[in-house]
């Protein structure tokens, strides 16, 4: 019923010759894979112009990694919804951790710019996710729960199927290890069930949930079996077109 999401998200990885190559092998490797995943390429913005331009005819779809919610203004630095459209973007990932951690992104930020993102007609990607201490707290599922209700704040019901929401506890970021597939599912199942009581269940089934953290060629196939795993944000694995056309398989 939900079709699956595969996104690489490359972080501050790749000039615009490294990431053209990537494409280039990639389809090489992977021709068939994107008719039965949806496949997603989140870029540094340098690329997306570029990869544009070499994807025109592919079903690989291009992310940006965040934008501003601001439609244009005095915000050096920072790039819009209107641009990331403009240069053939789909998606665009929202507070991811790194975001969150490093750049001041909070809740009521992310909720500003899921906004901005469907006014323009970019299907956001929002990233929520629990630190260790919140882990070990037990206070996961709440914590989640919290950031799910933020970042959907008046967010219209006709909106909700094109939204994606990716599961990312951040200890298991870049670090090597895996929320056991059941714990991940278990989480998703709550982030739909939340979005059930938000929007009515029939909605809460149409939402795509991904989990992200150290997924793996090897550990990609046991996410996936998950029920309400749709799918994977992958870093670091998601950087070499072979480790990704591994990844494709693993999620069909
Ligand atoms: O956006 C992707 C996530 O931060 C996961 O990164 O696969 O390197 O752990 P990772």
């Amino acid at each position: 019923m939900r079709k699956p999401i595969l996104a690489g998200n490359w972080k501050m990885f790749k000039t615009v010759s490294q990431a053209l190559s990537f494409v280039e092998h990639l389809q090489d490797l992977a021709e068939d894979a994107p008719q039965q995943v949806d496949t997603v390429i989140c870029a540094p913005f340098t690329s997306i112009y570029a990869l544009n331009q070499l994807l025109e005819d592919s079903s690989i779809k291009l992310a940006a990694q965040n934008l501003h919610q601001a439609e244009e203004g005095a915000y050096t630095g920072e790039v819009s919804a209107l641009m990331i459209k403009d240069v053939g973007c789909t998606y665009v990932i929202i507070g991811h951790s790194e975001r969150r951690q490093y750049f001041g992104e909070t809740d009521d930020s992310v909720n500003q710019k899921v906004h901005a993102a469907f006014k323009h007609g970019l299907l956001p990607i929002i990233c929520v996710g629990e630190d260790l201490d919140q882990r070990n707290q037990g206070i996961t599922k709440q914590l989640v729960e919290e950031q799910v209700r933020a970042a959907l704040s008046a967010v219209k019901a006709d909106d909700v199927p094109r939204l994606v929401i990716a599961y990312e506890p951040i200890w298991a970021i870049g670090t090597g290890k895996t929320a056991t597939a059941q714990d991940a599912n278990e989480v998703c199942a709550h982030i739909r069930q939340v979005v059930g009581d938000m929007y009515g269940k029939e909605k809460g089934d149409l939402v795509r949930i991904q989990y992200g953290g150290s997924v793996k060629p090897e550990n990609i196939e046991e996410l996936m079996l998950q029920p309400d795993i749709d799918g994977a944000l992958v870093g670091g694995a998601s950087l070499d077109p072979g480790s990704f056309a591994k990844l494709l398989k693993g999620a069909l």
